[in-house]
């Protein structure tokens, strides 16, 4: 199939995120009328709700991007409905209003665990409950997180960077100990991420700690100086010192459990030590070595990614929507199909794409690649089903939505509320202003300004 290829056809667009986003570009560009629906109000997901709250700019670059993509007379935008059990309507209610096909592109919104014992104490938080806190998304930015001073992270890839970020500059807490289950030479956070709080990195106890390991590096052949001198690279771009956060890591360490107080709170993290093993990819793997150790730590922020939601409706395995493994329609070595591995078959007419069909893999940039690719899947598919009328479909979707009794939010209405924000932005000289509850947003669109 080529990528010129027409598809005149309507297509359910679920989620609204970079993925769906420009999936629905892409599929209206080649003739398909598109339905986008998405659980926020605004559009964006991630780019909107992930990406660090004061990148004003790359935000805003986003923002013009997907208002434009609104535009298009091709795309509907239909907002702040839920899709899945206990939502607004469900996968199954969809798939019966006869559109051409359904792309699946509502991100990994579950959450990832380790099933340690004290998960559930006070202080115990997954890193995107904490992101969409601090970026605004309601119901999350209407919830209170107790963050105490001295805070274990776990990971270390660009979220836990964002957390240290968030934890440094807005919180000024004393202590940030990012932990890892591998060494200096596997951390994923980019030399750039680092720079906003390499001021406060603890650079004494970051030699020592690299010494500490380098017997369990050198196992393996890898070097410790190199993983030392791209640590401290950020050092030469850093922003200025935000606060007095030590910051530190802690490597070959695998969390086992979380201590609790009488309260119920946190006061500890058990750690193990683990080593480098070698597998047959050349890559290592952590092996617990048995001894533990604990971290003085008053609250723990899994920084490990995320996973897809099992509410929506679709067949999850290791953390995203399950994809045909001999797709009938690849795009390079991708399967963008839906599958259900207990009847052995694609789910016929349902693409996943973006961070719903690999939970937590890449930024912006990757999810666009992404949607391409499935548009074109999605163009193949059609080519081969009777051609089906692209109005009905969408009028059904219009009368299901109806009977909601819910606002439902439009391109216009999206646009307006930009405006709206963009002037009380100019007014209380604070250029990240937005609303922050659905409340006050759907007021605001329901008003005379803007
Ligand atoms: C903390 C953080 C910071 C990041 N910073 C950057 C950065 O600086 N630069 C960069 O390039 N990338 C960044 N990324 C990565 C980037 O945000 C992702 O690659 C991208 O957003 C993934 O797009 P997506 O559309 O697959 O998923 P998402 O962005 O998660 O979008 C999912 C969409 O689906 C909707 N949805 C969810 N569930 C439902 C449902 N049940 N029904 C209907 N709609 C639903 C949501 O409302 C949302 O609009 C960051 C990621 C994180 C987590
Ligand atoms: N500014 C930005 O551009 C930006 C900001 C945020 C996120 N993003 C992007 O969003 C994506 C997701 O980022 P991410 O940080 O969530 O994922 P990530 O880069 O994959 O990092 C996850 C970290 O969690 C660790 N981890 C995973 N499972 C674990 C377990 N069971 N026990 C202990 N540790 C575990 C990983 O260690 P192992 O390596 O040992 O598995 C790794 O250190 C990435 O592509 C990232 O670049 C970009």
């Amino acid at each position: 199939m080529g990528d010129d290829q027409v598809c005149e056809a309507a297509v359910l667009v679920i989620g609204a995120g970079p993925a769906g986003l420009y999936a629905a570009q892409e599929l209206a560009e080649r003739g398909a009328e598109v339905v986008l629906l998405n659980r926020d109000i605004r559009p964006g997901g991630l780019a909107e709700y992930g990406i660090y709250h004061s990148k004003h700019k790359t935000k805003a670059v986003l923002r013009a991007q997907f208002q434009k993509i609104l535009q298009n007379p091709r795309i509907r935008y239909l907002g702040n409905v839920v899709v899945g059990r206990g939502g607004d309507v469900t996968l199954d209610q969809l798939r019966g209003l006869g559109f051409a096909a359904i792309v699946v592109a509502v991100g990994a919104q579950g959450t990832k665990w380790l099933g340690l014992p004290g998960e559930q104490l006070r202080g115990v938080y997954h890193a995107k409950d904490l992101i969409y806190y601090y970026n605004g998304l309601p119901p999350y930015s209407e919830r209170t997180y107790e963050i105490g001073r001295r805070v274990a992270v776990i990971g270390v890839g660009n979220v836990m960077a964002d957390i240290t970020h968030w934890l440094v500059c807005d919180l000024k807490v004393d202590e940030v100990i990012a932990v890892a289950r591998r060494g200096p030479a596997e951390v994923k956070f980019t030399r750039q991420e680092l720079t906003y709080f390499a001021a406060n990195l603890d650079t004494t106890a970051l030699g020592e700690e690299i010494r500490r390991v380098s017997d369990r590096m050198r196992a393996v052949g890898q070097d410790p100086d190199v993983a030392r001198d791209f640590i401290l690279a950020a050092l030469s771009g850093a922003a200025e010192r935000a606060a007095d956060t030590r910051v530190s890591f802690r490597f070959l360490s695998s969390p086992t459990r979380v201590l609790g107080d009488a309260e119920g709170r946190v006061c500890g993290l058990e750690v193990e030590d683990t080593e480098l093993v070698l597998d047959e990819t050349g890559d290592t793997r952590a092996k617990r070595l048995g001894t533990t150790h604990v971290l003085d730590v008053d609250t723990v922020v899994f920084c490990i990614g995320d996973r897809v939601s099992d509410e929506l409706g679709l067949p999850v395995q290791w953390f995203s929507f399950v994809k045909n493994p001999t797709p009938a329609y690849p795009v390079g070595d991708i399967s963008y199909e839906a599958y259900d591995p207990d009847a052995c078959a694609s789910i016929d007419g349902v693409f996943v794409v973006g961070w719903a069909r690999s939970a937590s893999e890449g930024q912006v940039a990757l999810a666009r690649k992404d949607a391409r690719g499935c548009a074109e899947a999605v163009t193949a598919y059609i080519a081969t089903v009777p051609r089906r009328d692209a109005a009905a479909p969408c009028a059904a979707l219009m009368e299901l939505i109806a009977g909601l009794n819910k606002p439902i939010v439009t391109a216009e209405d999206v646009l307006r509320l930009a405006r709206i924000e963009a002037a009380r932005a100019e007014s209380c000289g604070d250029p990240g202003f937005r609303f922050t509850s659905n409340a006050d947003m759907l007021a605001a669109i329901a008003s005379d300004e803007g």
